[in-house]
């Protein structure tokens, strides 16, 4: 099988069947982000757990308006992050997140990229629990909210 078959192989099955989609049910912090390359967007919600003192991911998940790509990648990095300290997780870049897939064509890396972002919002120093920043129970209904009317979609150059 070439090295292509087996990336797409990966990808449709993660995006057939993606592990840890959906709110997070007693989550720690949320994290949203936009990307300004293809409008799409993501949320990730995390839970925290102590272990030996230490303070570990015991579960992230997520939600997306975005491509097969963007959901492929997230699902196995929620995979990838659970176990991991706040610092450790912060260590890992879009390429680490979706490392579980086979590396990612040149016009898909953003996608790899917005994941890696909605991470770094949930565990930035100023993330609030998800009632804290009044967030809306789904992503949908955060864009149809009276305060999403204000968004500017900025559209990058085509590629
Ligand atoms: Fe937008 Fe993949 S094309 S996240």
């Amino acid at each position: 099988m070439k090295p292509a078959d087996d990336f797409n192989n990966r990808l449709e099955e993660a995006i057939k069947h993606p592990k840890n989609l959906g709110e997070l049910e007693g989550a720690d912090v949320v994290g949203t982000v936009g990307s300004e390359d293809c409008g799409d967007m993501l949320r990730m919600w995390v839970k925290f757990k102590e272990i030996d003192g230490k303070r570990v991911i015991d579960k992230a998940t997520f939600q997306t308006f975005g491509c097969g790509t963007a959901i492929a990648v997230a699902s196995v990095a929620t995979e990838l992050i659970s176990g991991k300290t706040v610092e450790e997780a912060l260590t890992m870049s879009g390429e680490d997140l979706s490392a579980p897939l086979g590396s990612l064509p040149p016009l898909k890396i953003h996608c790899a990229q917005l994941v890696e972002e909605a991470l770094r919002s949930a565990l930035a120093p100023d993330a609030q629990a998800p009632e804290q920043k009044n967030v809306a129970p789904t992503l949908l209904q955060r864009m149809q909210s009276p305060a999403q009317e204000k968004r500017k979609i900025v559209l990058g150059p085509s590629k």
